[in-house]
């Protein structure tokens, strides 16, 4: 897909990763929405990037901004969804399991009702998670999500086709997801990345690179791009 002209949706693309492949999109020309729940708040809004509000756990209004922004060829989801929880799965809060599993409910919201709207040589991306296929302690709940995300991805990819859909899946990236800041953000991911083949936390333009190489590859659909510095084969 020539991205230059087509109409572009990225969930969570007020921060991070999501905005990161908002601002590749936008370079290449493509007409880009960033949608959250809190589109306020954001400082860094690049040149001609619209936003919107929208949480994607709200079934209706998720609804109504799909037609609202009908039609449209691109669709990424980046959106979080809730609170994670982490550490060991036999003293976990099963609450908090099961919130976590708000990014899953988000993506399958964001497919289900995106869809239908979507170009019939449309391309759909989520984001998943190195945990998905190696977890480290304590991350059960974001491994499980991480591996229905991607379980997800290849099921619906028959259904969706013409359009596809695929899944990056980040290791550590230096995020405001993480809220630490100076020294102990830089000890955090140096501890993280320590035992992985390329031992530093990724950009969020890192993965970027690879959300958009999904949307523009046109012979790729129900597949998950690893962007995690070697963190599966550490
Ligand atoms: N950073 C990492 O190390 C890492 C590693 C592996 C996987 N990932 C995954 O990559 C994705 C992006 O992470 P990130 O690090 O870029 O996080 P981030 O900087 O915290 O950005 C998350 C974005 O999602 C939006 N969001 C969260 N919940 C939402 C909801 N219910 N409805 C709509 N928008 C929502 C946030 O905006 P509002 O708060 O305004 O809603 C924000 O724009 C996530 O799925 C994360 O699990 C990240």
């Amino acid at each position: 897909m020539d991205v230059k002209g087509k109409k572009a949706l990225i969930f969570g693309g007020t921060s991070g990763i999501g905005l990161a492949a908002a601002k590749r999109l936008l370079d290449l020309g493509a007409e880009v929405t960033a949608i959250s729940r809190n589109p306020d708040r954001v400082t860094d809004i690049p040149e001609g990037m619209k936003l919107k509000k929208c949480d994607v756990r709200d079934e209706a209004a998720l609804q109504n901004l799909f037609a609202e922004s009908a039609p449209f060829d691109i669709i990424v989801s980046a959106a979080t969804g809730g609170d994670r929880a982490v550490g060991p799965f036999l003293e976990m809060d099963m609450a908090g399991f099961r919130a976590s599993f708000d990014k899953m409910w988000g993506y399958a919201n964001v497919v289900r009702y995106g869809a239908p709207h979507l170009s019939e040589t449309g391309s759909i991306v989520l984001v998943s998670g190195a945990p998905a296929r190696k977890i480290r302690p304590g991350q059960i709940a974001i491994g499980s999500v991480g591996g229905a995300v991607e379980t997800f991805a290849r099921s619906v990819a028959k259904e969706l086709a013409p359009r596809r859909i695929n899944v990056v899946s980040p290791g550590f990236i230096d995020t405001p997801m993480v809220s630490l800041q100076g020294a102990e953000r830089e000890a955090f991911y140096a501890k993280t990345t320590a035992g992985n083949v390329i031992p530093r936390a990724g950009t969020p333009d890192e993965v970027a690179q690879a959300i958009v190489f999904l949307v523009t590859n046109d012979f790729v659909t129900g597949t998950t791009v690893d962007v995690d510095g070697g963190w599966l084969i550490s």
